[in-house]
């Protein structure tokens, strides 16, 4: 991480270093205004591609040859200035299976600095977490409790009386946001009334795509790898029916990382929602 990350826009030009860089972006500084400030982040190919088939042909996983050090620095950089996380059904899924990680991995020496980071300002360890559901149909893994972290399920409608005892019961709380699929303004509401400002979307593409819809989103972070991939099937940043109007973005920052992706090049840009 000793490279220089060179800064494309704003201009002028100008030398960072990779440390630090998300952290100076201070999502925090939006807690003012009467909704949630809302983030989101895919590391990407050239050509779209945010996951591509396990080898094994089970279900999908992000390409191994987009993630890098550098990326995961700035994703964990952005996942320490949330209040909440949001994850969904997948993601316990995986756990259970062994196949998912924690996402704000204060423990590890390399991010401690991010614990630091969250302790100095007066907030726990880790941020709650947000577990987007229609199904509930997932196995509660105990790390959800780590470090005094709560976890919040938001799911629709009349929802089974006998699993929303057994998750409340062993975790958390269990809130209706929708009818037949949760939706963004409830969920955005709820989790606004539980005072949650800042909120950080690590989830894919049908997530994004209920944070769009309502335009709830805020801001988007896209780590774009100079790879192209190719192949079929795939999954991109965003899975839902047609937005229209289309939604408009405007760059609000662009890095040029020369080496971080295995000696070859990566952007990391950041656009705010028009
Ligand atoms: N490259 C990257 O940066 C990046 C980032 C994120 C994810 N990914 C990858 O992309 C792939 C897809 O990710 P994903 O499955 O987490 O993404 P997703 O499509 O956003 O979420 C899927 C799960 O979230 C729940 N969900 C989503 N929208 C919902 C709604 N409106 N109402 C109720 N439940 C809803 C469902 O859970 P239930 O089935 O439990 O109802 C669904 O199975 C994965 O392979 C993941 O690793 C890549």
């Amino acid at each position: 991480m000793e490279q220089p990350i060179l800064q494309l826009y704003p201009q002028p030009y100008a030398e960072c270093m990779l440390k630090g860089l998300y952290l100076a972006h201070d999502v925090r500084q939006f807690t003012n205004a009467a909704s949630p400030y809302i983030y989101a982040n895919f590391v990407s190919s050239l050509d779209g591609r945010i996951a591509i088939p396990r080898p094994d042909g089970s279900g999908l996983m992000v390409p191994k040859n987009v993630t890098n050090e550098h990326d995961w620095r700035l994703y964990q950089e952005l996942a320490a200035q949330a209040d909440l996380i949001i994850s969904s059904g997948r993601y316990l899924r995986e756990w259970a299976q062994g196949r998912a990680q924690e996402i704000l991995q204060t423990d590890d020496p390399r991010f401690a600095d991010l614990r630091e980071w969250r302790m100095s300002r007066g907030l726990k360890p880790q941020p709650d977490i947000a577990i987007i559901s229609g199904s509930l149909d997932f196995p509660i893994p105990d790390v959800l409790k780590h470090d005094g972290r709560k976890a919040v399920f938001f799911t629709t409608e009349n929802p089974n009386p006998e699993r929303v005892h057994e998750i409340e019961k062993r975790e958390g709380k269990v809130v209706v946001a929708g009818k037949n699929r949760v939706e963004g303004k409830l969920f955005a509401r709820h989790a606004y009334e539980l005072g949650y400002r800042v909120i950080y979307s690590g989830a894919g593409p049908k997530i994004l795509y209920l944070l769009l819809k309502e335009r709830l989103l805020n801001r988007l972070y896209l780590t774009l790898a100079h790879r192209i991939l190719s192949g079929n099937p795939f999954a991109t940043i965003i899975e839902g029916p047609l937005l229209e109007p289309a939604m408009n973005f405007q760059m609000n920052t662009m890095y040029l990382d020369k080496t971080g992706l295995n000696g070859m090049e990566q952007l990391f840009v950041s656009y705010n929602r028009v």
